[in-house]
């Protein structure tokens, strides 16, 4: 995605080239054109090795929430680290920083009535532990036979063999297929793209009953849970109807199917309510946590689960035993980070600041219709996106191969402000710390990258 820049030692960018793979694009390109390699941050700031400043739109991969070297949790992860560095929580090992955190969580999922924490190492190995323990559940319910998961096409469910099963995107599944069996996608609430209704509640009747039918043709006792992000993220910011998370929990009951909030991105504020899920008035069965969990200051996934899953184990039976967990498992300096984010989360109220600001920043965004390759804005709270089209009667996207969001993302590079252009749409993620003054700086960016540039015709 980006384009030539000088680095700064030319040593490394050679460095970078021969021996450094880079995660989500082809090696061929990072050789061609050097990353943009960041080396400092500061609250809503980051600055690469050359000493350009940039106001970050992204927070990293939308998981900076707390923003950029907050004292607190460097002194948290200092104060753990001088007790001790690692010791895991397999079997009957254990470390206070992982055990005070699993109590915070599920006191902070009191509504949810969730019960039990697993911790991980992050977003992909948070769905991962879903899925086991979905199926798990059901062979210690006396139904072996749910085994299936669904899901919605779009979705982002991490890169494991379950999670990309799970994710509906071809782009990310053709250079690994075969994928697992038993994996099915129903459309996605996909307002601006479906071929039915631009009416909102008529879309999220269609999307239910086709889930709904779905589970159906596959046998309801063979499903074992539905997995969803309460707006789904990198497929390209779809916010679904508001009343589409009710239906879904009411399809989920009516097939006794569990019902899977991935919350990775929209856990702890983003959407401008402390969980996605919860501002859609839903609680689910299970939930995925990373990112936000502690802002990404050190690698950190959890999946909670509620009571009736929790209560499956509570006697012991053949396969009551969890044979799944990592080394880093509730790693002490992790959950020690989380801690003191969750502190910065709630004592800043940083839902309701990701609530005002969101709305602000998608009000001004609402400016950019005027422009031709603007097809449609959205969001929730801080997690906003523009479409890119390249003609806006008939919504046709840019090809792949065009350079035109590329150049974009150049030129709000070249004003200093850091954004995601990913899949012909320019994601706005910032730190849920963000203000309405930054938000105004990154519009003016907005606005000057596109007046200057313009598609090839
Ligand atoms: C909704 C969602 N689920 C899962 C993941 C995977 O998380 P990780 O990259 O930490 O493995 C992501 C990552 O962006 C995500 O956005």
């Amino acid at each position: 995605m980006q384009t030539k820049r000088v680095p700064a030692s030319d040593e490394v960018a050679d460095w970078n080239a021969k021996y450094l793979w880079h995660p989500m694009v082809d090696p061929n390109v990072v050789r061609e054109h050097a990353p943009l390699i960041i080396e400092r941050g500061e609250g809503c700031f980051i600055s690469d090795i050359d000493g350009n400043r940039y106001l970050d739109c992204t927070a990293g991969l939308w998981n900076v929430n707390v923003g950029h070297r907050r004292p607190e949790v460097i002194a948290a992860i200092l104060e753990q680290l001088n007790a001790i560095e690692y010791y895991g929580t397999f079997a009957n090992m254990a470390n206070v920083p992982s055990i005070r955190l699993s109590k915070r969580l599920i006191d902070m999922l009191a509504p949810e009535k969730m019960r039990r924490v697993m911790f991980s190492s992050g977003g992909s190995d948070s769905t991962e532990t879903a899925f086991k323990l979905a199926r798990q559940y059901w062979k210690l319910s006396g139904k072996p036979e749910k085994t299936k998961m669904f899901s919605l096409k779009l979705g982002y469910h991490g890169v494991h063999f379950g999670g990309m099963s799970a994710s509906g995107n071809t782009m990310w599944r053709r250079a690994y297929e075969p994928l697992m069996p038993g994996f099915f996608q129903i459309e996605a609430p996909y307002l601006y793209r479906n071929p039915w209704t631009d009416d909102p509640e008529q879309l999220a009747t269609i999307v239910a009953e086709q889930l709904d039918r779905d589970i159906q043709y596959q046998g309801a006792d063979t499903v074992a849970a539905f997995i969803a992000e309460p707006v789904q993220g990198v497929g390209g910011v779809i916010v679904p109807p508001a009343s589409l998370w009710k239906k879904f929990r009411e399809v989920c009951d009516r097939h006794d199917v569990l019902l899977i909030s991935d919350e990775i991105v929209t856990g702890f504020g983003r959407t401008g309510a402390m969980f996605g899920a919860r501002g859609w008035g839903v609680a689910p069965d299970v939930m995925c946590l990373a990112k936000g969990i502690n802002s990404g200051y050190i690698p950190l996934g959890a999946t909670v689960v509620n009571e009736r899953v929790a209560n499956a184990w509570d006697k012991p039976q053949a396969l009551t035993g969890i044979m799944h967990g990592y080394t880093y498992s509730g790693h002490p300096v992790a959950c020690a980070a989380a801690l003191a984010c969750l502190d910065i989360v709630e004592d800043e109220d940083l839902p309701g600041n990701a609530g005002r600001v969101g709305a602000h920043f998608l009000r001004r965004l609402e400016e950019l219709r005027v422009y031709d390759c603007v097809g449609d804005v959205r969001g929730k709270g801080l997690m906003l996106g523009v479409e890119l089209v390249r003609d806006k009667k008939t919504k046709a996207p840019f090809a792949p191969a065009d350079a035109y969001p590329a150049k974009l993302y150049e030129a709000m590079l070249a004003q200093k402000v850091m954004v995601r252009v990913a899949a012909g749409k320019v994601i706005l993620s910032p730190p849920l710390v963000f203000t309405e003054a930054y938000v105004d700086e990154a519009m003016a960016a907005l606005h000057s990258a596109f007046q200057s540039v313009k598609p090839a015709t």
